[in-house]
Parts: C-alpha cells; sequence; structure tokens
C-alpha cells in the first residue's frame, strides 16, 4: 500500500523531502514533466524527469494511463499552476499502457462513450470526483444515523413477498430455464424451487425494517434495492441504493423533521470535507452552462445550490394545495403539461412536481397527505377516510428524492387496506404480527442514494453517479 498519497503530497507543506509515490501518467510532455494522478485527488503531481539521465526505452513507455512508481525529492515548483514538485531520482514503469489502445486520452470525451467504458471512466477528473463524493456521502450517512442513535439493519436482498408493491420484481431462482417443474394445471411449480416459494429480489427493505424499529426504537437500512420496470429515464436505475430509517413512536411531523435534518447533515458534510471537488464539478456545470441559451442556464451554481438546500427550510405542502396550486397554474391553464391536472385525486407526474419545485416554491418541497389509493396499502390512513399520511420530497431538478409514510399501526384498518387490493393476510403474517402484539405509532422512509448523488454532484443522469448501472438491455461489467 502506499503509505503517502498524492493528496497528502500536495496539501502538507513540507519541502526538500525524499518521497516515494505509485499512480497512474494522465499526460507527460516535452519528455519531461509526467502529471501523475493516484485517484486521493483530484490534483496530478508534477513529477520532472531529466531526460539525460533516463534511458530512451523507459521513458517511452511513460504514456497515458501507464503506472508508474517514482521515488524522488519533493521541491517548490519552479513553474507556473503547482506550489510543489517532485525531481525525480528513480523511475519504475509497473504497467504499460498501450496510447494507440487506451481509451482514456487526455481531451474531453462525452458521457456516453465513457459510460461504454465504465471501468475505466473514474481515470477522469469527473468520474473520480463524483465517485469519491459517493463515497464520503456514504460515510456521511451512517455518521448521521450513528451518531443519533440509529441501528444499522441488514434487511434480505432476495425476498418472498411482492407485499410492498413497489414496483415489478426480478425473479430469483435456480429452476432449469429449459424445463421448469410444472404443477397440476400446467404453470411453474415454485414449491420445487431453491426456497420452495416463489422468491424476487427485493424493491425495499422497509417492511423488515419495521420489525426491527419495533424492537430496537431507531433503524435504518442502506442496501441495494431493484425494480424491473421498463423505464429508462436519466433518473430510474434497475438496481440502486437506499437508505430507509424507519422509527419507533414517530409520527408524519417527526419523519419530515428527521428527513430534513438528514438531508442537510450529509450536504454539509461535503460542502466542508469534499470541497476540492464540488468546485470541479461547479465549475464543469458553469462551462456547460456557457454553451447553453440564456434561459436554460441554473440560476444557481452547484455550490450556491447545495448551501441553499442546507440553509433554507423544506416547504411543505399537502397533496390537496399542491392540486390547488397546479390546477390554477400558468401551464396547467395554457395546456403546456403532458397530464393536465384535472380532478384531486390525480396522481402527480414528474412535470408537476418539478413545476412546484422548481417554478413556484424555488426550493426543496414536502408533499404529503395524498390520496390513499394512489399510495401503498401500509400509509396510515387519515381521519377523512381518504388521504393517507404519506410525504414525497422534491428537490429541484430531480424531482422525487424521498418517499415515506407514518405506518398504519392499527390491525384492523391495515387489514382492510390488504383485503382492498387482494394481499393474502398470510403472507404477511408476521408484519400483521407487528400490529397485534404491543403495536405502536411508527413512520419512516427511503432516499434514493444516486438521486441524492445526482444532486449533490450535479450529474444530469443517474447512470454517471452508480459505478456500473444496470438499466433495461444493459448489465455490461
Ligand atoms: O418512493 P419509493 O418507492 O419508496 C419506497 O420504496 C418505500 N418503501 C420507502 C420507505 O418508506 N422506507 O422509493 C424511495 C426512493 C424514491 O423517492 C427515489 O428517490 C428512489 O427511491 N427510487 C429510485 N431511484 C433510482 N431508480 C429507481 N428505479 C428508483 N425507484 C425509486
Ligand atoms: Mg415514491
Amino acid at each position: 500500500m502506499q503509505k503517502r498519497t498524492i493528496s497528502d503530497l500536495l496539501s502538507k507543506d513540507f519541502v526538500s523531502s525524499e518521497v516515494d509515490i505509485k499512480g497512474w501518467v494522465r499526460t507527460f510532455r516535452a519528455n519531461r514533466f509526467i502529471a501523475l494522478n493516484d485517484g486521493s485527488t483530484l490534483n496530478n503531481i508534477q513529477c520532472v524527469v531529466d531526460f539525460e539521465n533516463f534511458d530512451e526505452t523507459l521513458l517511452k513507455r511513460i504514456t497515458t494511463g501507464a503506472a508508474i512508481h517514482i521515488k524522488g525529492e519533493l521541491v517548490e515548483s519552479q513553474g507556473k499552476g503547482q506550489s510543489v514538485e517532485i525531481q525525480v531520482k528513480e523511475l519504475k514503469v509497473l504497467g504499460d499502457s498501450d496510447p494507440e489502445t487506451y481509451p482514456i486520452q487526455p481531451k474531453k470525451h462525452s458521457f456516453e462513450f465513457l459510460r461504454e467504458n465504465a471501468h475505466l471512466r473514474t481515470r477522469t477528473n469527473t468520474f473520480s470526483a463524483v465517485m469519491r463524493l459517493r463515497s464520503s456521502l456514504s460515510y456521511a450517512i451512517h455518521k448521521y444515523f450513528n451518531e443519533n442513535g440509529f441501528y444499522y439493519v441488514h434487511t434480505p436482498i432476495i425476498t418472498g413477498s411482492d407485499a410492498e408493491g413497489a414496483g415489478e420484481m426480478f425473479r430469483v431462482t435456480n429452476l432449469d430455464a429449459q424445463k421448469p417443474p410444472l404443477n397440476e394445471a400446467g404453470h411453474v411449480d415454485y414449491s420445487k424451487d431453491f426456497f420452495g416459494k416463489e422468491t424476487n429480489l427485493t424493491v425495499s427493505g422497509q417492511l423488515e425494517a419495521e420489525t426491527y424499529a419495533m424492537s430496537l426504537g431507531k433503524v435504518y437500512t442502506f442496501g441495494p434495492t431493484f425494480r424491473a420496470e421498463n423505464s429508462n429515464t436519466s433518473r430510474h436505475l434497475a438496481e440502486f441504493w437506499m437508505i430507509e430509517p424507519e422509527v419507533a413512536f414517530m409520527d408524519l411531523a417527526g419523519n419530515m423533521d428527521l428527513a430534513e435534518d438528514f438531508m442537510k447533515f450529509v450536504l454539509k458534510y461535503i460542502l466542508k470535507n469534499n470541497r476540492e471537488d464540488l468546485e470541479f464539478l461547479d465549475k464543469r456545470l458553469q462551462d456547460e452552462d456557457k454553451a447553453k441559451p440564456q434561459a436554460e442556464r441554473n440560476e444557481m451554481t452547484l455550490i450556491e445550490k447545495l448551501n441553499f438546500v442546507t440553509d433554507n427550510n423544506f416547504k411543505r405542502v399537502s397533496y390537496t394545495e399542491a392540486i390547488d396550486i397546479l390546477r390554477d397554474s400558468t401551464p396547467n391553464k395554457k395546456k403546456k403539461f403532458k397530464y393536465p391536472i384535472k380532478d384531486w385525486g390525480t396522481d402527480l407526474q414528474s412535470e408537476h412536481e418539478r413545476f412546484l419545485v422548481e417554478k413556484h416554491f424555488k426550493c426543496p418541497v414536502i408533499l404529503f397527505d395524498y390520496p390513499a389509493n394512489i399510495k401503498a396499502f401500509y400509509m396510515r390512513l387519515n381521519d377523512d377516510g381518504k388521504t393517507v399520511r404519506a410525504m414525497d420530497i422534491l428537490f429541484p431538478g430531480i424531482g422525487e428524492i424521498v418517499g415515506g409514510a407514518q405506518r398504519e399501526e392499527r390491525l384492523e384498518v391495515l387489514k382492510q387496506r390488504m383485503a382492498a387490493i387482494n394481499i393474502p393476510e398470510e403472507d404477511l403474517w408476521w408484519y400483521l404480527d407487528l400490529r397485534k402484539f404491543g403495536t405502536a405509532i411508527h413512520a419512516g422512509f427511503g432516499l434514493g442514494f444516486e438521486r441524492l448523488v445526482m444532486f449533490a454532484t450535479g450529474m444530469s443522469n443517474i447512470r454517471d453517479v452508480i459505478p456500473f448501472p444496470r438499466t433495461p438491455q444493459n448489465a455490461e461489467f
């Protein structure tokens, strides 16, 4: 392992000391200046080679992408652009990189091209910055919950119930795909399958997390979830990571407070600890904006946007109020919405969510108390008998980033809601048990991790914030 990273060398103010460093060549110019990167920072360290003292065949092997080992002296830089540089004394090529075939050239590549080379794309500034931020955000998430008395629960990835109804699922089976065993009715006989029943990849850890909240009090899950929806959008993945806290004795207002406090904490954490990467991405977006017509440019820079979220209250609005606003809105009157808002009870489309957040309120919005029939069965029914204690958090540029609710804790009401949508009680006997033995109000939410990373990095396609995206027709790497 490397004892000292390039980040260490660049951050400490020592000069004239012996250094020993390994990394990948970004560029080699004038047969003299190597820009070396080891992933520890966005910045390369300049390594100066006195070419007269090195064999020409060795110098020829210093090409973009090659792994090299350098020993030398860290000195104040003679040139502009960096404060220190390494005077190279010893140089070893650890791994060659053929410049003819190495895909990542020192020039601007399109994100589409880099997606096809996802195994190498973190050798670029943009992707290394995004993935360092992704890592920092995960750390901040665990830190927040740990410091606030939550336990981390590992809910199962393979699930035996489609109770959640959050989306289409991926089947998990080891039956012979050519000749599966059939039952008398001619259907696949899953009792012969590995688990003795039909199983799928989970869409959410919530229902299991609820069981732990009702014993450990405050818990959260943070793991991969899977949805087989065929939605090829810039905000959907078939495999994504979700953070799901669940808290006993907490109501919907408490749930909103928790979500807001939590999101502000993790964004503040990166604003403090990932400044360099954020400033780089901020500049990238500003450059991108310059090429756009005025009307399409961002009103705020990335860092301004993050500060805006951490410094301002999220706007809390009921579904009913939101519908009134949307119905009276200019785009609705001018028939600009693809899905016009007519009646109370219709589900909101992302065009409506984005109007509320980006045009009307111009800040993060928490929508709550949705119509029962457009939300999940487990959400607590309000006294009006037609709305449930659901909440969605909408972010500028992203739309829905969080979905959550206060859960239905009353056994009879829950049974009625399950019956209404034909969920057999036997399937969820353990979930109903929570309402039989020591039931209590409780609430929680799910934050889509990649949508958070999109917001934090300003990336506009969800495929660019997860290392190896899984989307319809695509599971390369
Ligand atoms: O709103 P959803 O479906 O909520 C649940 O799954 C609840 N069980 C959560 C809970 O209460 N514990 O999903 C939660 C969030 C969404 O708001 C969105 O950010 C993200 O997960 N999400 C996706 N992200 C990427 N790709 C997809 N296909 C996503 N589907 C949902
Ligand atoms: Mg949702």
